[in-house]
């Protein structure tokens, strides 16, 4: 694997700090970390160490209290809230532990929301969110709702939901945290091919050292900051 360096960045932190409660919860603290473009990063590290707010800066959900934050070639810390908008709706897709998917609508529906926030035309939506169904499998559920679909099966669908508007960043919190270990471990073996057939880099937040194993790089977190970065053995 060629180091980030060799290859364009994809994210690029330095000093990056998020406090909360007036400072005494320093959940991001002067943190430094680069993701290459096209490569997949493991986000390890104890409950409270700071990766799910990592993750939100790196969305550009919540923003900084200080350092620098580049995303995709943007630089977070500037943007103005238009921008920031036209940020989280181009350039990420996010994968949260629970779904998140929205009951009332479809499968086909709730894969295609990114799609309307875009501004896509509806049948260029609908085929593509058709395409996507079909590809994590789930062609034949296009019309059941959410309720009626497994914990796995909803788990690939907000996958598909994440890859609508074609991000150059997936970003997974714990995305088979509620699931057991085999249908963890097809929803991963999905993501990582969805993820090498793109080239989109993936950062994935993870408690568990068999799902990191599958990134090319597994960066360590305590107390807000990388203190590790492993390549894959
Ligand atoms: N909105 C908030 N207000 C106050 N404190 C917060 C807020 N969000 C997170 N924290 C605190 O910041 C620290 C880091 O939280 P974070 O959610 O980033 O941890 P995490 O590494 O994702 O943990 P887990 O593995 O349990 O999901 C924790 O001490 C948490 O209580
Ligand atoms: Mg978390």
């Amino acid at each position: 694997m060629s180091e980030p360096a060799d290859r364009g960045i994809m994210i690029c932190a330095r000093g990056l700090t998020k406090h909360f409660e007036d400072g005494r919860i320093r959940a991001v603290n002067d943190l430094d970390m680069e993701v290459a473009t096209g490569e997949s990063v493991a986000i390890c590290g104890p409950s409270g160490c700071g990766k799910t707010t990592l993750l939100n800066l790196i969305a550009g959900i919540d923003r900084p209290d200080a350092g620098a934050l580049t995303v995709g070639g943007c630089c977070l810390t500037e943007l103005s809230s238009s921008a920031e908008d036209e940020f989280r709706r181009s350039v990420v897709g996010l994968v949260f532990q629970l779904h998140n998917l929205l009951p009332n609508l479809t499968a086909l529906e709730n894969v295609q929301i990114p799609m309307i926030a875009a501004g896509r035309p509806p049948r260029q939506r609908r085929d593509r969110a058709h395409s996507l169904l079909e590809r994590i499998g789930l062609a034949d559920r296009a019309n059941a709702c959410p309720p009626t679909l497994s914990g796995g099966e909803r788990q690939r669908v907000a996958i598909a939901r994440a890859m609508a508007n074609e991000p150059r960043l997936l970003l997974a919190d714990e995305p088979t945290g509620a699931l057991d270990s085999k249908n963890g471990q097809l929803l991963l073996d999905l993501l990582s091919q969805l993820q090498r057939d793109t080239n989109t880099t993936l950062v994935l937040v993870t408690h568990d050292a068999q799902v990191a194993s599958h990134a090319d790089r597994i960066l360590q977190m305590l107390d807000g900051r990388i203190v590790e970065s492993l390549p894959r053995h």
